[in-house]
């Protein structure tokens, strides 16, 4: 196939998939994991959301120094999963990783030095675009050893 029908295939492809409803079909992309490499992801994932909860509580009480404290154990997700998945992940997930990483360390630092309470809410309101992104972009699928890329 030539360059320009590869590149007509994909639009047409792209544009296919951009017209089916999300709701009727996952036009996410899969990334493939196996059973406990799903279940270690979701349950730091799931703690996010207590951590969420803990800096939200924080922030209601005024006290910065809670805020910082709850919102470093959310960095280092990428650390904690088992390298034979950090391999396999696709780049722009571990740029994501990445991103969300730094913003939630700049948000720990700031909460600790500057105590401004409306700099950490637009902090948080960033930190949820990198959680929203990863999530509009990518999906598990759990795979036999065999088939697994
Ligand atoms: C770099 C990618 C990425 C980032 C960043 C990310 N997530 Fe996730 N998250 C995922 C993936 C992938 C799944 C599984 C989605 C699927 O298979 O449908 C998931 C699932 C979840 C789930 C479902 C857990 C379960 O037990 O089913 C929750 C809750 C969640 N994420 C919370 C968060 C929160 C809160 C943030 C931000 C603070 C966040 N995530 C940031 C990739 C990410």
């Amino acid at each position: 196939m030539s360059r320009r029908a590869i590149a007509i295939a994909l639009l047409c492809f792209s544009s296919l998939t951009q017209a089916e409803s999300p709701t009727a079909k996952d036009n996410r992309n899969a990334i493939q994991v196996s059973p406990s490499e799903r279940n270690q992801v979701l349950f730091e994932m799931r703690d996010f959301l207590h951590d969420l909860f803990n800096m939200h509580n924080a922030l209601a009480n005024k006290d910065m120094q809670g805020v910082a404290t709850a919102t470093k154990p959310m960095a280092g997700l990428l650390d904690r999963l088992p390298a034979k998945l950090r391999e396999r992940l696709p780049e722009e997930f571990t740029q994501m990783a990445l991103g969300m990483n730094e913003a939630l360390k700049v948000m720990a630092r700031d909460a600790e030095t500057r105590g401004d309470m409306s700099l950490t809410e637009s902090q948080m309101a960033e930190l949820m675009t990198y959680c929203s992104g990863c999530h509009d972009t990518f999906r598990f699928e759990v795979t036999p050893a065999r088939l697994r890329r």
